[in-house]
């Protein structure tokens, strides 16, 4: 077994961060899709660099071992990938990993790994708690890796379009974790809806039964939870990170973390880039935006308990205005009469308004839609062409590690689509948190009139 590099207290450094925020807000192009997966059907050729011949596996390191990491390792490593590094602040917490991977490196800091293993990886994946993408994402984007990163892609807005323009300069092969992206059902939505059988949409409301963790509390309190972790083998100013510096407390992690806003995004946060994934892509719910949120509990670090935020958007293009209407926390919306004689609405999932029709993702994830009530389903039978390419298996694992070895591109990729998701879904947490409805400016990147949001759309960063 390898010996047990430990930190390094090298640190990302404010400076560098500065630098990159810069940059960025002068290279953002906004606008025209960066790649077209048209590229694929016409035969073309791959338009990233640092691609992996086939007759190779792509030599993956992981950032965040444990949890939704280990489901991602295990997932990349069975789509093919060669696992060659473990990265994570917490030893314990990655033990299964460690297990079944006994002959790769491991490392606390991922900074140290990417230095150290530098040209020994093509590509990382990073499922971190929520405020750790960026910096791990980053360094290795602009190390020339691929990388594919977990959801929401970032936890500030001023982030996600740092991360978008580093993709795009650095050509590397980009994913999202936001798995109902590849599904069967967000396509069909999205395909549906542009040909008109819903008619024009003018109001759609998601939901999620989250948050299942605390929020709505003045901070984290006493940790009820049974968890065979060892906190002895957690190097917490490693979890923390760019975070501001804390005393351990154990309630934070694993997975608590994501009702505090230094670390996580609450419920919207964290189920938004799956459930409002469709309806982003179906109706462009990009650009200039008001967003309105009504909420309850929720305290200075903390998410709140329930929330409804309703954004609206104007026209766009030849799609008329819209209402993008998102609950929380037990607040679920109305049950169409067309839903029928049950009337009950799933734990999670979309409904769309249109001026001809309903449509129902009764599915956080977008895999399943069908028109209400059931008889117009049932009469539906002349469907509108597949207009848009399937994932294979609708698996985003094998779709990345397909791409970095030529294959067509990601469809959740950060330069198309995933950075422009996590702002449309982060806006949300804005005005939550602005206490007021926010007017967005999604040239300028700012909220018109509230100078004071600044700090939650481009963060300050500890450096450690
Ligand atoms: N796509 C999905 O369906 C899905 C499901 C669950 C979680 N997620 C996402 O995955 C991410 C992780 O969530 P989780 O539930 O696994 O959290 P978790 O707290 O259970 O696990 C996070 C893991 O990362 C490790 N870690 C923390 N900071 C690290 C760092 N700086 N460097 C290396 N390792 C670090 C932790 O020790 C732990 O092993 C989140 O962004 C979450 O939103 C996605």
């Amino acid at each position: 077994m390898k010996p047990t590099p430990v930190s390094s207290p090298a640190g990302i450094s404010r400076r560098n961060f500065i630098n990159a925020a810069t940059a960025a807000t002068a290279t953002i192009a906004l606008g025209a899709p960066f790649i077209s997966r048209a590229w694929a059907a016409a035969g073309a050729k791959s338009p990233y660099r640092n691609l992996i011949p086939a007759t190779r596996k792509v030599r993956l390191a992981c950032i965040g071992a444990g949890g939704r990491g280990y489901s991602d390792l295990t997932g990349l490593a069975n789509a093919g990938a060669e696992i060659v590094g473990l990265c994570d602040v917490h030893f314990s917490r990655a033990s299964r990993a460690f297990y079944e991977h006994p002959n790769v490196a491991r490392y606390r800091d991922f900074r140290q790994m990417l230095d150290e293993m530098g040209g020994k990886i093509d590509a990382v994946c990073v499922a971190t708690p929520d405020h750790m993408h960026f910096p791990a994402a980053l360094m290795a984007i602009e190390r020339g890796k691929h990388v594919y990163v977990e959801k929401p892609l970032t936890h500030t807005i001023g982030e996600a379009r740092i991360l978008k323009a580093a993709a795009k300069k650095h050509c590397v092969v980009t994913q999202m974790g936001n798995q109902g992206h590849a599904n069967e059902g967000t396509r069909l939505a999205k395909e549906w809806i542009e040909a008109g059988v819903i008619g024009h949409v003018r109001e759609v409301h998601g939901w999620t039964d989250r948050p299942v963790w605390p929020q709505a509390i003045p901070w984290p309190g006493k940790d009820t939870r049974e968890t065979k972790d060892d906190p002895a083998t957690l190097d917490w100013n490693l979890w923390l990170g760019v975070a501001p510096a804390r005393e351990y407390i154990p309630n934070i992690a694993p997975f608590n973390w994501r009702g505090f806003w230094d670390y996580g995004c609450g419920a919207l946060g964290d189920m938004g880039c799956h459930t409002m994934d469709a309806p982003y892509w179906a109706l462009n719910l990009a650009g200039d935006c008001k967003v309105t949120a009504d909420q309850e509990g929720g305290t200075v670090v903390c998410g709140p308990k329930a929330s409804t935020i309703t954004y609206e958007f104007p026209a766009r293009g030849s799609l008329p205005p819209v209402k993008y209407v998102w609950h929380d926390g037990g607040r679920i919306p109305s049950a169409p009469v067309e839903l029928g004689a049950d009337g009950k609405l799933s734990e999670g999932g979309t409904l769309y308004f249109g001026d001809k029709g309903i449509l129902y993702s009764p599915d956080d994830y977008g895999a399943a839609i069908k028109l209400l009530p059931e008889s117009r389903m049932k009469e539906f039978t002349h469907r509108p062409p597949k207009k848009y390419d399937r994932v294979p298996k609708a698996n985003p694992h094998r779709e990345w590690l397909a791409a970095i070895q030529g294959g067509p591109v990601p469809g959740s990729n950060i330069a198309d689509h995933s950075a422009g998701l996590t702002e449309f879904v982060l806006l949300g947490n804005l005005a939550l948190r602005a206490g007021k409805p926010i007017h967005w400016d999604s040239t300028r990147g700012v909220c018109a009139g509230l100078p004071e949001t600044q700090i939650l759309i481009q963060k300050n960063y500890r450096v450690y």
